[in-house]
């Protein structure tokens, strides 16, 4: 079919030709977004979910929901070794800067510029990473006190005077919230408790990998007054031929119906894989409807692409002995595995290993989802990993 037209749109954060099945948490955040504008009690959300389940495009979404009813709304994201308060600064000002835009709330805001700028001075020698245009002079005592929780809390709440006093509400979306330490997402989730008490219109919407519901845990008991923490996973049958279908048909193309039930059996519903397959079965194909016969030919092609992308970029970020454990994960299947039982794959004491398990957690490509269990944070890693190192080579190293 004429590629041109080719409706999938396979990537990270790249928004699919049709958002299937997230319809009902869409409606629970624009509830709760509406409740905490006008000053009343509700549980923001934080998103988790595997690699590429479609949580970066949800809260994109969820954001231009946002924005459309006029709350203000930034967005940023945690990537690794970047400190809290280095991604959160020219974010809430740009926030602030928006908010002194009208005039009723313009010194609230203004003195919220001041707060930020206390904050960046008085943390910059711990957070050398901090850089943030400052608009107006510190005011003394105010959010200067070089403590993350005790500054943010100030600056949040002048955020949340200047947002109420504005008639809107402020709402940060933060993506990958894994790669935060532990101390500063409990200083932030800390702080949003101090402004949740007030009633103040400031609160974030996250999303990350599952290791987040860890992390959260010196704030534990915050966290779960806060917010609701919906897991994002893979789309029913219903949801994963609606996500093919649909936009096939928007260009007068249909499927047989052996030829869904191959992809949904391929792709077990992940949405990152359907927009794969879907798009390597449209280039395939030479007519409508796209057959079982156009879906195996894909199928290498679809594979291929995946490794060459959305695995690969995971791979290369591990070192060679991390590797091997995945490897050593791998053999046992598609998990999740007792760590224990990895550790006797690889002929290794689980002491030994527990540095690399560690190390794999940090960069979010294993997860644990109960004491002494280990998880691919990548779905379908193993079948992956015994592609890319097959046999029994691999033991020897
Ligand atoms: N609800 C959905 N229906 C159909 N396709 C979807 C849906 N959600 C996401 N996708 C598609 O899945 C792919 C992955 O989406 P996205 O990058 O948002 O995942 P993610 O969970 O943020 O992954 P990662 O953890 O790697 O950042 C994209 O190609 C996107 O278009
Ligand atoms: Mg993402």
């Amino acid at each position: 079919m004429d590629p041109v037209l080719n409706p999938y749109a396979p990537g990270a954060g790249t928004p699919p030709p049709e958002l299937v099945g997230r319809e009902r948490l869409r409606e629970d955040v624009r509830i709760a977004l509406a409740r905490i504008r006008s000053g009343r009690v509700a549980k923001s959300f934080i998103l988790v979910g595997l690699r590429g389940v479609g949580k970066t495009v949800l809260l994109d979404r969820l954001r231009s929901e946002a924005d459309a009813a006029g709350v203000v709304t930034v967005r940023a994201e945690t990537p690794e070794n970047r400190s809290l308060p280095a991604v959160l600064a020219p974010q809430l000002r740009l926030a602030l800067l928006k908010l002194s835009r009208q005039a009723q709330a313009k010194d609230l805001a203004v003195r919220g510029l001041r707060a930020l700028a206390g904050l960046a001075k008085s943390l910059k020698f711990k957070y050398a990473d901090i850089e943030v245009g400052v608009d107006f002079d510190p005011e003394g005592g105010l959010a200067d006190n070089g403590d993350l929780e005790g500054d943010l809390a100030t600056v949040l709440e002048q955020v949340g005077l200047a947002a109420r006093q504005a008639g809107t509400a402020v709402v940060l979306f933060l993506d990958e919230l894994q790669y935060l330490e532990e101390a500063q997402f409990s200083a932030l989730i800390a702080a949003l408790h101090r402004c949740a008490q007030q009633l103040l219109p400031v609160t974030i919407v996250g999303a990350g990998l599952p290791q987040l519901l860890a992390l959260a845990g010196n704030a534990k008991s915050y966290a779960e007054r806060l917010f609701e923490f919906p897991f994002i996973g893979e789309l029913t049958d219903l949801e994963a031929s609606i996500a093919l279908e649909k936009p096939a048909a928007k260009e007068g193309v249909a499927y047989d119906r052996e030829a869904v039930s191959e992809i949904l059996r391929l792709t077990h519903g992940y949405p990152y894989f359907l927009q794969e397959w879907g798009k390597h079965a449209w280039d395939v194909a030479t007519k409508t409807p796209i057959t079982l016969r156009d879906v195996q030919s894909a199928s290498a092609e679809a594979v291929a692409a995946l490794d060459e992308s959305f695995f690969r970029m995971r791979f290369d970020r591990t070192t060679p002995k991390e590797k091997h454990y995945l490897r050593a994960m791998a053999e046992l299947g598609a998990g999740p595995h007792r760590s224990g039982d990895i550790a006797t794959v690889l002929g290794k004491a689980v002491g030994t290993v527990a540095p690399l398990r560690q190390s794999l957690i940090m960069k979010g490509m294993i997860w644990s989802p109960a004491h002494g269990d280990t998880a691919f944070t990548v779905p379908l890693f193993d079948e992956f990993m015994k592609r890319i190192l097959p046999g029994s080579d691999w033991k020897r190293e």
